[in-house]
């Protein structure tokens, strides 16, 4: 097993907040150079920012947004050892009823654009062979919900289970370079206007009826990293979600 190497350099999409910003925080806490990327700026990010993180804006429904994000990346450092696919939006089945757009959003955000910045960023910047081994790992974040199914959520779900779906294809198309995982979490962290009654009933769904918070997805992107025989899967970490 290797030990995560301090030298390793990652991009996280969507690092302004939440679980984006945890993961950057935590991989340049553990001396890994950082590059995220952010449509605007929060105090998170500036904070990030000083401890060293390389922001780069990125509009991911923008067509053109893999071809100029991978460009600056590939401006930015020789190597790319993980690439995060974190960003993410979460409309619901009536926010998609009253502008279809949102639809063709949802998998601009979590499916196309992932996947052109993955192979954009290959040409730019290759990962190479080594000896069956991979040197770079990327990450799709998708929601263990699309194993399960909502019924309020349908679109954003099919989108999220279309991203494993595009993960396990490109890990055949870029083995043995290149390892591509999913991540599946369940409830991670709830919203802050959450309610009571809103936040029990989530957690009734969970064999594990606690909010882990981020720590646990950071852990599961260590593991990843550390373990160089995990390739075209998902890991879900869901508290034991039952649907
Ligand atoms: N939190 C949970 O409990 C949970 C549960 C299941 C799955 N997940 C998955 O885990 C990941 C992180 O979750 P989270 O709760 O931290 O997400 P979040 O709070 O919704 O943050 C999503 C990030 O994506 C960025 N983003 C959204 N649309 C974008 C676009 N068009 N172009 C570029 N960036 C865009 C946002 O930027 P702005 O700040 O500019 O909007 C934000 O930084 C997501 O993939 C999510 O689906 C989370």
């Amino acid at each position: 097993m290797n030990t995560p190497n301090p030298s390793q350099v990652a991009l996280i999409t969507g690092v302004g907040r939440r679980i984006g910003a945890a993961l950057a925080e935590h991989l340049l806490s553990q001396g890994h150079r950082v590059i995220g990327t952010y449509r605007k700026s929060t105090p998170k990010l500036t904070e990030l920012i000083e401890r060293g993180l390389i922001a780069l804006p990125c509009e991911l429904t923008d067509p053109m947004a893999a071809r100029t994000l991978a460009t600056a990346v590939a401006d930015a450092t020789a190597r790319l050892d993980v690439i995060i696919h974190n960003a993410s939006v979460w409309y619901d089945d009536q926010t998609c009823a009253l502008d279809p757009n949102r639809c063709g959003e949802l998998y601009q955000v979590h499916v196309t654009t992932p996947v052109q910045i993955t192979e954009e960023l290959q040409r730019l910047l290759p990962a190479n062979d080594r000896q069956g081994r991979a040197d770079r790992l990327v990450v799709f974040m998708t929601d263990t919900a699309a194993h399960t199914g909502e019924s309020d959520h349908l679109h954003y779900l099919a989108s999220k289970a279309a991203a494993e779906s595009a993960a396990r294809s490109l890990a055949k198309r870029l083995a043995p370079h290149t390892r591509v995982n999913a991540l599946a979490p369940g409830l991670i962290l709830f919203h802050p206007e959450d309610d009571t009654s809103y936040r029990k009933q989530r957690l009734a769904q969970n064999l594990l009826p606690f909010e882990p918070g981020a720590g646990v997805i950071c852990h599961t992107i260590d593991f990843l990293m550390a373990c160089p025989a995990i390739d075209a899967t998902t890991i879900r970490v869901d508290n034991g979600h039952q649907g």
